[in-house]
């Protein structure tokens, strides 16, 4: 049985999961209408990525006999000033829970929960990524600069992610 800190920080974790998922559906929203479609691609990759999460965190709770409760979500941003700017939010929102990760792993560390412990390390793993990922594209974008034939290439390279 699931220590009951353990699964309510658990749950709570599960509604930010959703909620990233949220917003990168926001975000492949903005991209579709601004003529993005490879950046929309790559942002509706992430939506289903978090949607992922969320139900690897709900998946372990019902595996350990807890219970999962389900809280609001909050309305995402809707609108970026271009897409440096809308990546540098992803990259600020992935160290948000990266820290919300670290906290989860100390609340299992303090409940001396060994198997949360285990299966928190691919999220420890899964966010480095996740940050690595957002960063180079920050860094092309800065190269591309102004330069609309870069960024349309830059539009075809996301598309290819699936
Ligand atoms: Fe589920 Fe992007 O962290």
């Amino acid at each position: 049985m699931i220590n009951k800190t353990v699964e309510t920080a658990i749950n709570e974790q599960i509604k930010h999961e959703f909620y990233s998922a949220y917003l990168y559906l926001s975000m492949s929203a903005w991209a579709e209408a601004n003529n993005l479609p490879g950046a929309a691609n790559w942002l509706r990759v992430q939506f289903k990525e978090e949607q992922g999460h969320a139900m690897k965190l709900y998946d372990y709770i019902v595996e350990q006999g807890g219970r999962v409760l389900l809280g609001p979500l909050a309305q995402p941003p809707a609108e970026w000033t271009s897409l440096l700017d809308l990546f540098q939010q992803v990259l600020d929102h992935e160290k948000k829970v990266t820290a919300l990760i670290t906290k989860l792993y100390e609340i299992a560390v303090a409940e001396k929960d060994y198997a949360t412990q285990i299966m928190l390390q691919w999220f420890i793993n899964e966010q480095v990524e996740e940050e690595q990922s957002a960063t180079q594209i920050i860094e092309t974008l800065k190269l591309v600069g102004n330069s609309g034939t870069a960024l349309y290439m830059l539009d075809r390279q996301l598309a290819a992610r699936s």
